[in-house]
Formats: C-alpha cells, structure tokens, sequence
C-alpha cells in the first residue's frame, strides 16, 4: 500500500468511519475501501453497518440512497459535483405526465435525483429491475430514466415498458460503447465470453453472451469454464475480476470511462476524512417521500 493509502486507512479507522465504494472507482480507490460493490448491495449493506459514519466513494445518487436509508448516519463524500449525467436527464413533471398519460406504476432506476424519486411508485437497480417490474401487478410499466435497461426489462419480461424520458434518457459511457470495437475483440480473443451491463445499447445486448449489474458481472466468471472474458462497462470494473479470479483473463474497454466516477482522488478522500466533509444533507420532508420507492423496492424483493 502506498502511504497516502496506510494514512487514509488510519484516519477512517481514527475516526470511526467505513469506506464504502463502487466498482467503477479507480484501482487505489478500490484498494483502500473496506466494502466495494454495486450500487445495490451499498445502500443494503449501509443499514447493516454498526459505524455511525460513512465515507462514500462514487457518485451523488448512490450517497443521497445511503444517507435517505440511514437519516441517522453522517455520509460524506470528498466532491460534490461528482454526479450521474443520465440521473438529471428525468424530472419530475416527466413522471407526473407520463402517470396521468398512461395510469401505469412509475419504476425509477436508482439512477435518479431526489426531487424525481419523490414521484416514483418503486425504484430499482440494474441488478433488480428484471425481478422488480415482474413482480408488479400491472402489464403496462414507465420506466426511466435508462431506455437501455427499459429495453432489456421489456425483452426479459414480455410486458409493456415505456421509457421516460425516452431517447434522450441514456448513459453516456454505455450507450457510446460502439458495436464495431467489440466484434473486433471478438475476433482477437475468439473463445471469449462478453459480459455486458445492460446500460449499454440494444444491439450490444443482442450481441452479449452475459448481462447484468456490476456485482452480476462479478459472480459470472466463477460459475463458468470459460477462461477469457469480455467486460463491456466502466473500465475499471476489470480491476476487481482480475483480483478475484487471478487464473481469468479479462479484457476491459479502456474507451469506457464515467468521468464523475474519477473525481474521487487519494488526494481528497485524504482531505476529506481530515475535514470531515462534505456531508450529504438532504432536507427531512424530501427524503421521507423519496425514500418511499427505495422503500417498496426492498419489500417486493422480499415478497
Ligand atoms: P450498478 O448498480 O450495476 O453498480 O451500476 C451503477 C451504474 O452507475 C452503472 O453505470
Ligand atoms: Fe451514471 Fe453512467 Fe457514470 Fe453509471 S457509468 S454513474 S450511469 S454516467
């Protein structure tokens, strides 16, 4: 461990916090969190958590998740702006219209803001949306803001899924992934396996041997023969399968790259242990209604 990383250690030990991060997060940021994963098994494991204190690394709606779960619990972040472009492409009044439009239950995946959740009937994430959207009673379901992960719901649940916003609603880090630049890893590694996040676009899903959020991708290469994978999300996602399984080959795409997941630095996340800063505060009315969907998302994985 390089020594910022053994002082970032000490301080959160220090100071009583836990470093949870996502799987996008740089390798050293990988290296120094006591829990990575997936958006989901975050804002599960948080309520789990005997630490009073959280030290999240990824980005803005994945902390606010963490913070609505856990009101009681101080989560800070070491930058503000680090945010989800595809999260503010939904607002509110979209879903309102589209509900009046359509008399059919609102699912907003977890990518999303505050304000948009308050509105939402039951959220999701990539890991549960196929499991959420089967289990309401209701043939006809919006979506947003992800047209991507509205699609592959469609395709694995045969109901009707309409994506709201629609077109302008993607990630841009998926849904640029071009088709072309996997074919020609097909045809470099030809006994590979692809693996894809289904963020990205339809025509890659239809090409993929795999889809699944980031902790799926994870247990993929454990349940296979299969030696050599391709890994069509973030980039640095590779960074925990080359850790876990060290006799696999995995080839990432290096053109991949959330922007807002880098903003996390050793450099900050020193400071902000030291500082204690910046913490997530969201005003009490909002998040008691915005944790709702969040809320019902947990008991129909229950039901
Ligand atoms: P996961 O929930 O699969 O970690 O995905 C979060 C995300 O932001 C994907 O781009
Ligand atoms: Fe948002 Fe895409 Fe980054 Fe995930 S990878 S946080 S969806 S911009």
């Amino acid at each position: 461990m390089e020594k910022i990383q053994e002082k970032i250690r000490q301080l959160a030990k220090e100071k009583g916090y836990t470093i949870l991060a996502h799987n996008y997060q740089m390798q050293e940021i990988q290296e120094i969190a006591d829990y990575l994963g997936d958006s989901l098994q975050l804002a599960r494991l948080a309520t789990k958590l005997d630490t009073e204190k959280i030290l999240f690394l990824g980005v803005d709606f994945m902390a606010e998740t963490i913070k609505m779960l856990n009101p009681e619990k101080k989560v800070i972040v070491p930058v503000k702006a680090a945010t989800c472009p595809m999260a503010n492409s939904l607002e509110p009044e979209m879903i309102i219209e589209a509900k009046k439009k359509y008399n059919a239950p609102f699912v907003i995946y977890v990518n999303s803001t505050i304000k948009s959740k308050m509105y939402a009937d039951v959220a999701c994430t990539s890991a549960n949306a196929v499991e959420i959207v089967k289990k309401l009673n209701s043939d006809i379901v919006l979506f947003g803001p992800d047209k991507n992960l509205a699609a592959y719901v469609a395709r694995k649940t045969g109901k009707k899924v309409i994506s709201v916003p629609g077109e302008t609603g993607y990630c841009y880090v998926h849904n640029y992934i071009k088709i072309d630049d996997i074919l020609k890893l097909k045809q470099k590694y030809p006994d590979a396996k692809v693996i894809s996040h289904p963020e990205v676009s339809e025509e890659i899903q239809k090409i993929s041997d795999y889809i699944g959020s980031t902790s799926q991708m994870e247990k993929i290469p454990g349940e296979v023969e299969d030696k050599t994978f391709i890994i069509v999300t973030e980039k640095d996602m590779v960074n925990k399968l080359k850790n876990k399984y060290k006799e696999k080959e995995f080839i990432p795409l290096y053109t991949a790259i959330c922007n807002n997941m880098k903003k996390n630095t050793l450099k900050n996340v020193l400071k902000a242990l030291e500082n204690e800063e910046f913490e997530i505060e969201i005003d009490k009315e909002i998040a008691d209604k915005a944790v709702l969907p969040i809320k019902k998302m947990f008991e129909l994985m229950e039901a």
